[in-house]
């Protein structure tokens, strides 16, 4: 009874397959023909797709004013040829350049505020949209409110790549402050003075603190001691990096 059951089972199938797909003989060998071709193509785009996800590497350093994002980026991208994304460079490119963004973002920045989400977001697509292939991307200064880090995910979720991780560096606020005045001597950046100094860690502490605890809930972050030479910042972070990036 089994036996007879099985071969009624076997015999149901080859009839709806026969029905479905091989009808007559012209059929037949049209099938031979494109649906191994078919899924090939299939097999290929996701291989593609896996070969993406596993090379790219992309991470966020965050930190408050002055912990050492920009200074760990050179270095970073360099080491893991990794597409830099710093908005903040990217803004005061805006700005020296005299363009229409720039015009908008100048007060903004040298009162030491964040700029709108909205205008971050316009500036960071077009850099993911132009390098597509990249190794990865290392962003610095940004995602820096909650709104800014969904947007990120979203973005390189329909990409299929990830962000791996949040770097945090943390420095006590004394040295913060140390180092920003000391910038101040060499670069002259605009917003290197105490008063605006003070305005940067307060937009820090009441809006971009909350990305950390996001990343915590996703298991990404990862913490920093930044209170080190420059080299040994460096070698905590290369350590970290040679654990997640594959
Ligand atoms: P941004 O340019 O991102 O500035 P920031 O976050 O205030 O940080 P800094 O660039 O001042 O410091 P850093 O952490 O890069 O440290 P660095 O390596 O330079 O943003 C500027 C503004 O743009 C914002 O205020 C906002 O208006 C706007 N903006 C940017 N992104 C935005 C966003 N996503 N959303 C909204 N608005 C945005 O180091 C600092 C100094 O310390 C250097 O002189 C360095 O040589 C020295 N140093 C570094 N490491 C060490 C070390 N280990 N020991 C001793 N000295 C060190
Ligand atoms: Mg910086």
């Amino acid at each position: 009874l089994y036996n007879r059951l099985f071969y009624a089972k076997y015999e149901f199938n080859i009839i709806v397959l026969n029905k479905g797909f091989l009808k007559t003989k012209q059929e037949n060998e049209i099938n031979s023909i494109f649906l191994p071709l078919i899924l090939g193509r299939i097999l290929f785009l996701l291989s593609l797709r896996g070969l993406k996800m596993k090379a790219m590497l992309n991470i966020a350093l965050f930190g408050p004013p002055g912990a050492g994002k920009g200074t760990q980026a050179k270095r970073i991208v360099e080491k893991y040829n990794l597409v830099h994304i710093s908005t903040g460079d990217m803004i005061r490119k805006e700005i020296a350049d005299g363009t229409e963004l720039g015009k908008m973002a100048a007060d903004i920045i040298n009162r030491g505020e964040l700029l709108s989400d909205e205008f971050v977001v316009r500036l960071i697509e077009n850099s993911i949209a132009t390098h597509k292939g990249a190794n990865g991307f290392l962003f610095d200064g940004f995602p820096r409110t909650v709104a800014q880090a969904e947007i990120l995910d979203n973005m390189l979720g329909k990409e299929g790549t990830p962000l791996k991780g949040l770097i945090c560096i943390d420095v006590p606020f004394t040295e913060l402050k140390r180092r920003m005045l000391e910038r101040a001597k060499i670069e002259g950046r605009a917003d290197d003075n105490e008063e605006v100094i003070e305005n940067r860690f307060k937009e820090y502490n009441s809006k971009t603190v909350h990305v950390a605890n996001y990343y915590k809930n996703k298991g990404l972050h990862i913490d920093i001691e930044g209170d080190r030479t420059m080299d040994e910042v460096f070698a905590s972070i290369v350590e970290v990096l040679e654990k997640i990036k594959d």
